[in-house]
């Protein structure tokens, strides 16, 4: 293990399948990576209107290990789904299954960078719950365009990184997400969370404290209606832009729309439009609030702004579902936790739960009768935020 940098008592146990698979299939990688998933504490759907948002990377991720081939063409191996694919690097399309084109995606925009990626193999594995809005897509994206900036020395920075695994999300598998995803993956710190202006990507460090725990609660509700709903919630943001643009030809996306302003205008407004224009704006509020909150270490009061924030991403923005109202309402009612709301795109997936250390336990048994309700068996993950994608 020497290479790696990492006695073995150091080596995440995920990466020990990796390892195993690579070696027994190409030998010794030459890269081994670590990306991580994310959890946002507040700001959600705002990313993609330049508004702000409160995540962070967390301790669960995808790890990959890369080699270089001599050839041009690509081996992937995604191990926990037990699929494998090889092609050639001169003819990149997206690919009708899905896992591979967050991969093939990176490839592309590495590719439209001008950057020259040689052939290369590869594995990968993790211990993400997949689909539960802990974003996995920006993790396997992520990490592989930070592989290969290691393995082929492409001399790009975090920034770019991100910038080009979105992109790689939008082209090859169509869903128009915002930025928050690959910014939380490449550029966390440990101990932290990161109040990301998503207008012109600058971001502040923010001291996580260690008397509040960070519980996921997953609905196990497949998203299926996410991309759809996503893509269309965008739509609708843009459509509130393109009426507002019309009397203050200054605005450019959600951000720079004040209540008053869209306020002046409701009268014109599809009132579906109005009311997803009205969540974003103040959401965005929430988030500078909730942030100064933290910095004061008032938790009842970010706590209580992740509650509203719950409110108004089920009632006014329509991204939830019962099961995740049903969690997070039998959550905000259990002692010693702060707060709680669904988390991430919504349409299924986990809520995130504030809940003071100590209550750990109170918590997960707290939490069972209304997985009952809902007709699950508990799936709770803890987590902690967590530095960004490295190399191991
Ligand atoms: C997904 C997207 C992000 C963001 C969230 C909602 O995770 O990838 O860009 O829009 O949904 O806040």
């Amino acid at each position: 293990m020497q290479h790696l940098g990492l006695g073995p008592t150091d080596l995440p146990q995920v990466l020990v399948p990796v390892l195993a698979s690579f070696r027994q299939e190409f030998g010794e990688p030459a890269v081994v990576v670590r990306s991580p998933g994310r959890v946002n504490l507040i700001g959600e759907h705002t990313d993609y209107n330049h508004g702000f948002v409160l995540p962070a990377a967390v301790d669960r991720g995808i790890v990959m290990a890369v080699r270089a081939r001599s050839d041009r063409r690509y081996v992937l191996h995604a191990l926990d789904l037990d699929r494998r694919l090889e092609g050639d690097l001169m003819q990149l399309a997206p690919h009708p299954e899905r896992w591979p084109n967050y991969l093939l995606g990176v490839l592309d925009q590495l590719q439209k960078a001008g950057k020259s990626v040689g052939g290369f193999e590869l594995v990968y594995g993790g211990d993400l719950p997949i689909g539960a809005g802990m974003s996995s897509s920006a993790a396997l994206e992520c990490g592989l365009a930070f592989a290969l900036n290691e393995l082929f020395d492409l001399g790009l920075d975090r920034l770019t990184m991100a910038k080009l695994s979105q992109a790689a999300e939008h082209s090859f598998v169509g869903v128009k997400c915002g930025i928050m995803d690959q910014m939380a993956s490449l550029m966390s710190q440990k101990d932290h969370v990161m109040m990301l202006d998503c207008q012109d990507l600058s971001c502040r460090f923010v001291p996580f404290r260690s008397q509040v725990k960070i519980f996921l609660c997953d609905t196990q509700v497949e998203r299926a209606l996410a991309e759809s709903g996503y893509n269309q919630r965008r739509s609708q943001c843009e459509a509130g832009v393109a009426l507002l643009r019309k009397h203050a030809p200054d605005v450019q996306s959600l951000r720079d729309v004040s209540l008053e302003l869209l306020e002046a205008h409701r009268a014109e407004f599809d009132p579906i439009i109005y009311r997803r224009c009205r969540y974003v704006i103040e959401e965005n509020l929430r988030v500078i609030a909730a942030c100064a909150a933290l910095e004061s270490e008032d938790l009842p009061a970010f706590g209580r702004l992740m509650n509203q924030s719950q409110q108004g991403l089920s009632k006014a923005y329509q991204v939830s579902c019962p099961e995740l109202d049903l969690l997070a309402e039998a959550a905000a009612a259990l002692p010693g936790v702060l707060g709680a709301r669904m988390m991430g795109a919504g349409f299924g997936g986990c809520t995130i739960n504030l809940v003071q250390a100590g209550q750990e336990e109170a918590f997960v048994q707290g939490m069972a009768p209304a997985f009952a309700k809902i007709g699950k068996t508990p799936k709770i993950h803890s987590c902690a935020p967590h530095g960004g994608t490295e190399r191991l």
